[in-house]
């Protein structure tokens, strides 16, 4: 693996980092984040709506959440209620939420008339004494089927030069499988230094691991993964994707394992890693079972028809 180039992040404020991810999130779509309080001035619970402006036009995201010791009190109800009124005032014709299966959440979703979507599987690799000989055995066994490709790594934003590749091998997402109403982002250079950028504003830590391919100088593969320093024991897995002119080449195994040799080595302390794929996608699903990673739940998006 070659030397990593980028930005580190100094000093990490949890309350800034909370705020900033609640308040502007990792893109420019429009949201609302509402609070409810008691009589007292207590708050009771609140939800943040995001309005995507790219995409999903019809769609509004919320997140709604009721203190614990407030809930089964009705006050999730007329919260959704407000949501709801908020998103057709904005046009939208359908909120939609993503929750763990068996969670208040999902019973909740349930009631309020909502469907739920295809599940997505979780999945946790838990580092121990064994993975790097399972890494190393297992890079030994893929790399004869990946000539003619290189890895490379960088921290924080995407170099410039890589900033349109790194945009063409997102929209390689698109061909995951999805809820068939969702619409996949369809990515720009510009759309991926804003979205990286307000990742390290926020206060994450972001990598990179890229395959190249030799003879176009193409990047073909990418894996993208965050750590956050009030969690340093956990890293979470973001995209990743394969060009479809690339596939075969156990490029996806390669990125993976090169990211998690990559992490380990950056920090010490990290124990985990999460990640969250359709229960359809065969070919990520393989990889990660290769890996060591051990089902941890279900999830799925709900959607609440507005009309
Ligand atoms: C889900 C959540 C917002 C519900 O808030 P709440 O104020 O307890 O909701 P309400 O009291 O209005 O409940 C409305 C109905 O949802 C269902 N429901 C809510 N919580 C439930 C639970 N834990 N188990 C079973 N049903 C539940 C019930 O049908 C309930 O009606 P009932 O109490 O008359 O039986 C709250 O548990 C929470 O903040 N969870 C964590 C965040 C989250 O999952 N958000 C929801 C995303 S869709």
């Amino acid at each position: 693996m070659p030397g990593v180039t980028g930005v580190q992040i100094e000093r990490f404020d949890p309350k800034a980092s909370f705020a900033g991810k609640w308040a502007r999130g990792y893109d420019t779509a429009p949201r609302q984040a509402w609070l409810a309080s008691a009589e007292s001035g207590e708050p009771v619970g609140g939800y943040l709506l995001r309005l995507p402006d790219k995409e999903n036009l019809t769609t509004a995201d919320c997140r709604l959440v009721i203190s614990p010791a407030r809930r089964r009190a009705g006050f999730g109800r007329a919260l959704l209620a407000h949501c709801a009124e908020q998103a057709r005032q904005a046009g939208r014709t359908r909120l939609t939420s993503h929750v763990r299966d068996g969670s208040p959440g999902a019973a909740f979703a349930a009631a309020a008339g909502a469907h739920g979507g295809i599940p997505e599987v979780i999945r946790t690799l838990t580092i121990d004494a064994g993975t790097p000989e399972r890494l190393t055995r297992l890079r030994a066994e893929a790399e004869p089927f990946a000539a003619g490709y290189t890895l490379l790594s960088w921290l924080g934003v995407a170099p410039a030069e890589h900033l349109g590749q790194v945009a063409a091998v997102r929209d390689a997402m698109a061909d995951a499988p999805r809820d068939a109403s969702i619409e996949p982002s369809v990515w720009t250079a510009e759309r991926v230094r804003e979205s990286e950028q307000s990742m390290i504003d926020h206060g994450l830590t972001l990598y990179s691991v890229a395959a190249r391919h030799d003879a176009s100088g193409n990047l073909a593969a990418l894996t993208q993964v965050i750590t956050e320093a009030d969690t340093p024991d956990w890293a979470f897995q973001q995209i990743t994707a394969v060009l479809s002119g690339h596939r075969g080449h156990r490029l996806g195994l390669l990125v993976k394992i090169g990211m998690i040799g990559l992490v380990m080595a950056r920090e010490p302390a990290i124990r985990h890693f999460h990640t969250g794929n359709a229960g359809a996608n065969a070919h990520m699903i393989a990889i990660n079972e290769r890996l060591g990673y051990a089902v941890g739940g279900l999830s799925r998006t709900w959607q609440l028809d507005l009309r």
